[in-house]
């Protein structure tokens, strides 16, 4: 029996013990915000925190995140930089198809709250392995940008 906490709750899993965390938490947790994109830690889709940490989940066995705190997009923070990142996406319309968005936004939450005020090439070095083939690069930078401001103003744009 694996345990492993993910957003918050704790879940008691019959699990192979190398069953990649993705897995676990697209198809025994339902959770579907996180995708799989290669399987090999180069695209950052399946991008989740674990104790803060962006992590690719895609090749995280299951058993080596037992007793950490898992955060998925669905676990968001509703504050601090979890919440400026979903906001200030919104307000720049990062997205195109979307599919690679969550791991962008999981791995942009994860540099704010370690560097809240972060420059281009603090940006270009943090979300360098997320990638987007719909190029939306620039409005991704924009967006970190707006979302330190909103962190520096306490939360109002
Ligand atoms: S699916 Fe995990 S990094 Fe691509
Ligand atoms: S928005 Fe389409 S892959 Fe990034």
């Amino acid at each position: 029996m694996i345990h492993i906490e993910v957003n918050g709750k704790r879940h008691d899993l019959d699990v192979s013990p190398d069953m990649p965390l993705l897995w676990v938490i697209r198809d025994y947790l339902k959770l579907s915000g996180t995708k799989f994109g290669c399987g090999m830690a180069q695209c950052g889709a399946c991008t989740v925190h674990v104790d803060g940490e962006p992590t690719r989940s895609c090749v995280t066995p299951v058993s080596s995140v037992s007793g950490k705190k898992i955060t998925t997009i669905e676990g968001l923070d509703a504050s601090g930089a979890g919440r400026a990142v979903q906001e200030a996406w919104t307000a720049e319309d990062v997205p195109q198809c979307g599919y690679c968005q969550s791991g962008q936004v999981m791995q942009a939450a994860a540099l704010l709250a370690q560097n809240p005020q972060p420059t281009d090439a603090d940006i270009d070095a943090s979300l360098s392995g997320n990638l987007c083939r719909c190029g939306t690069y620039q409005r991704i930078r924009k967006a970190v940008h707006r979302a330190a401001g909103m962190m520096a103003k306490g939360g109002k744009r």
